[in-house]
């Protein structure tokens, strides 16, 4: 049985997971790798030092919290699901201990704010966390959502961005708020 060192695994996964985000069937545009998920990863292993949390169980999950959408556009819907089940068959490949696949499939499963899943270990905090904390320290992709991909109106996008940040605002832990909280009411002023 082969064994993979956790650079290996780790650079593994970042190479899946970009390549699958410079794909023209990526429906979310290259985007969702250079401002969203770069910086879902910088801010969960922020998090992670700060309450204790593995490292590298939040790094993981961090990379593939939304690759199942990411893959495939019909999955998007359910795509913490599907993330999930994703996690098991790359990791398995890499003959990753059972015990850390199952937390890792725990962070990707409960990562959404619209989908209330209770969050219990630490590092299930620091990957919802990071995941909101990207949206607010990244609002111009947030404008790109609304103004490019949803064709909104100038009022209707800035209302749509200000309620996306507040459902953000709202799924962080308290250290997270700490780091953002600047940019959150910067953020606020600006789209009133
Ligand atoms: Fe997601
Ligand atoms: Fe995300």
């Amino acid at each position: 049985m082969n064994t993979y060192s956790k650079e290996q695994i780790i650079n593994s996964i970042e190479t899946l997971v970009r390549d699958a985000c410079m794909r023209k069937t990526n429906a979310f545009g290259q985007g969702i790798w250079t401002h969203h998920i770069v910086f879902v990863v910088k801010y969960s292993k922020m998090l992670a030092q700060m309450l204790g949390a593995d490292q590298e169980i939040v790094e993981i999950a961090s990379l593939l919290h939304d690759y199942a959408g990411i893959k495939d556009f019909a999955c998007s819907e359910e795509h913490h699901i599907h993330g999930a089940q994703e996690a098991e068959t790359i990791l398995k490949a890499f003959n990753y201990p059972d015990d850390k696949i199952e937390k890792v499939k725990q962070c990707v499963l409960s990562h959404r704010g619209s989908v209330v899943i209770q969050k219990n270990s630490p590092e299930e905090i620091c990957v919802a966390s990071a995941d909101a904390m990207a949206h607010i320290d990244q609002i111009a992709s947030l404008l790109y959502a609304a103004f490019n991909e949803r064709g909104k109106s100038i009022e209707d996008g800035k209302t749509w961005v200000r309620e996306k940040l507040k459902r953000s605002w709202n799924k962080l832990c308290p250290e997270a708020q700490d780091i953002v909280k600047h940019k959150y009411e910067c953020a606020l002023e600006i789209l009133k």
